[in-house]
Formats: structure tokens, sequence, C-alpha cells
């Protein structure tokens, strides 16, 4: 299993996934990623990763630097922090154990730059089971709060609460 960027030859894969009931759901009032556009557009506060596993693309995940986002979706927020957002593509992957391992792969690589004090996620309050997913992985609610339209749940993890559930070997 492993995180690579994305490129324009995943955009058929990434386009599918947009068409899934569930992922159109959990984006809320917000456009689907104009993978399209974004993917060509390096920026150095973004990262458009596809997870494979079994050999084969599975999920999505784009990380931010919230501070330095172009359109300061999270507001002031301080240096120090990343925000993820994250897919299984395909419903007949989810429940299966992926989306764990690649928020795990996802996390390692946050935390490996020495500069992340704490990962932020914001999914819908009503995504229920996305939110017991998260907290499974030891991320803790600190806010409820309305992004434009989109009543969320702000989720996060402290360097110092993941470094304690996965001790270095
Ligand atoms: C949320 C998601 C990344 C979890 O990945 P996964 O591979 O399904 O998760 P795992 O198999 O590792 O863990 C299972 C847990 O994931 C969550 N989950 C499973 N299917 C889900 C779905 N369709 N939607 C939301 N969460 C789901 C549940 O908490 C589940 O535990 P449960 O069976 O006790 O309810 C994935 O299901 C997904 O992309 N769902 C659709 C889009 C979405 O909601 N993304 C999150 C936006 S914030």
């Amino acid at each position: 299993m492993r995180l690579r960027p994305a490129t324009s030859a995943d955009l058929p894969t990434l386009r599918a996934w947009d068409d899934d009931p569930d992922i159109a759901a959990s984006s809320g009032a917000d456009d689907a990623y104009d993978w399209a556009a974004e993917i060509p557009r390096v920026v150095d506060w973004r990262e458009i990763l596809i997870f494979e596993a079994q050999g084969r693309p599975v999920g999505v995940l784009v990380s931010i630097d919230p501070a330095r986002e172009e359109s300061h979706y999270w507001g002031d927020c301080g240096p120090g922090l990343r925000a993820l957002d994250v897919w299984i593509g395909a419903a007949s992957d989810r429940g299966r154990g992926f989306g764990a391992a690649m928020m795990r792969l996802a996390l390692e690589r946050c935390f490996a730059d020495p500069s992340v004090t704490a990962v932020l996620l914001d999914p819908l309050a009503e995504n229920v089971r996305a939110c017991r997913f998260y907290e499974r992985l030891g991320f803790r609610a600190v806010e409820r709060r309305l992004f434009g339209e989109d009543d969320c749940v702000v989720y996060r993890l402290e360097r110092e609460a993941w470094e304690n559930a996965s001790p270095s070997p």
C-alpha cells in the first residue's frame, strides 16, 4: 500500500469516483474538485495523493497547509497544521479497512514534517459514519462550525496523541 502524487492519468478514475453518491454527499455544498485544473497546478501548500492498495488506485486525499491555502477556507489559523480531505473511491472498497490504512499513511506523511503539530478534518456533521471513523483514529471533535452553508465538525489530532498511539519501533 502506498500514497503517490496524482497525475493527469488518474483523471478518468477521479471523475468516476466523483459520481459516487456518498462522495458527492460528503462534499456538501462545495463543488467537486476540478481535478483537471488542479492536478497540474503544483503549489507548495498542497498535495493531491492517490492511495494504492492491491496494486490499484483505491482512494484519494488532498492535504493542505491551511494557513497558506489560497482561499483561506480555514480562516485565521496559525502555522504548523495540515488539513485533509479523504475519499475511498468505490463503494465496494469501503468498510474493508482501506480508509484506516490510507489515514495511517497520510498521518505518517503529515507528521514526518517536524513543524507539523496537528492535523485537521472537517466532515459534515450529518456524516456520522465518517465522524466515527475519525474518532476511532484518535481525532477529537473540537468545534462545530459552518463553512459556507456546510454544518461541519472540526476534528483535530495533536502530534503528541498520534505519537503516543503509534510509538516508533
Ligand atoms: C470515510 C471513508 C474514508 C472511510 O474509509 P473506509 O475504507 O470505508 O473505512 P474503514 O473500512 O477503514 O473503516 C470502516 C468505517 O468507515 C466508516 N465508513 C464506512 N463506509 C462509509 C461510508 N460510505 N461513508 C462514510 N463513512 C463510512 C464507518 O465509520 C466504518 O465503521 P462502521 O462500519 O463501524 O460504521 C470512506 O468510507 C469514504 O470515503 N466514504 C465516502 C466519502 C466520505 O464520507 N468521505 C469522508 C469525507 S469527510
